[in-house]
């Protein structure tokens, strides 16, 4: 009974995908994936890689984001190179690519970071792309946590390997503080945008932060950006609380007036 249905559902997201525009169009372009689409559609509203030369792909299996990564610096005539132009970083082993040198690693490592430097000689990228989710548990929250923490990884990793006035481009959550991201981001870059490309599925929960002019106003992350929104929204329902207690307690004491009697020097016999 559990096959069948299991089997029942691979069937109808097949036939989903199958009608899928994107999916299609990606078969025909030779994508790994639809999510090509997403980043040609946020170059085509913010210009991205107008001065790319290095460029950093994290969470980047199975490769869609490299290919459109690969084409442009093709472009704009950087590849083929002697040097290493592109590297892309995944849990997974991912499939070679020309012009792409891979890292199998954990984007929250410090060991990764220090990789990814080593493979560039340590010069600095142009732009960093981060698309990635994590394994949904179906905990909202969990999920959620897990994927904010590849937020602060990618953006620990811009602080280290990312050139002044360079871009991030990343993948975040709906349900995330639009505000709070936003002032948080702003702390390193001058401009900061959200986006939805038309390629993402409307049902999906993600969208895209993208975040121009690279200039830290600080060095260190000392903060976590989920973790930070989490104690805020404590603190608000907090006082919230607060406010519904006192206003109970004003008018609790319209209608109980409390008349003190007896005599305070002995205990009451009841
Ligand atoms: C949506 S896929 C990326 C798709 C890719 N951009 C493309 O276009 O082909 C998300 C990826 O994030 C990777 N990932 C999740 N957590 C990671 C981590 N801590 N370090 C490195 N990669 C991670 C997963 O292995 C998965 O391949």
């Amino acid at each position: 009974m559990g096959k069948f249905t299991k089997d029942k559902r691979v069937q109808r997201n097949s036939s989903y995908s199958k009608q899928d525009i994107y999916y299609r169009k990606a078969k025909e372009d030779q994508f790994r994936a639809r999510s090509a689409y997403k980043l040609l559609q946020i170059d085509d509203s913010f210009q991205i890689f107008r001065q790319v030369e290095r460029a950093i792909d994290l969470c980047a299996a199975p490769g869609s984001w490299s290919q459109v990564l690969v084409k442009k610096l093709t472009e704009k005539n950087y590849l083929p190179s002697e040097s290493c132009r592109i590297v892309s970083v995944d849990l997974q082993e991912m499939a070679p690519l020309d012009h792409v040198t891979q890292i199998q690693g954990d984007i929250t490592k410090k060991t990764t970071v220090d990789e990814i430097l080593k493979k560039f000689n340590y010069q600095r990228a142009d732009i960093i792309v981060c698309d990635g989710a994590p394994d949904v548990t179906g905990f909202h929250d969990i999920d959620y946590y897990i994927q904010s923490q590849l937020i602060v990884a990618a953006l620990n990793i811009c602080l280290m390997t990312l050139r002044d006035n360079g871009i991030f481009v990343a993948k975040i959550f709906k349900g995330s503080d639009i505000k709070l991201l936003y002032s948080q981001f702003k702390l390193f870059f001058n401009q900061v945008y959200f986006m939805k490309p038309k390629s993402s599925r409307a049902s999906s929960v993600e969208y895209f932060i993208i975040c121009l002019q690279y200039t830290p106003k600080i060095s260190t992350l000392n903060f976590h950006l989920y973790t930070f929104l989490k104690e805020i929204e404590q603190a608000e329902k907090q006082k919230q609380q607060e406010i519904i207690d006192q206003e109970t307690e004003k008018e609790q004491s319209k209608y109980y007036k409390f008349i003190t009697c007896g005599d305070l020097s002995g205990f009451d016999e009841n």
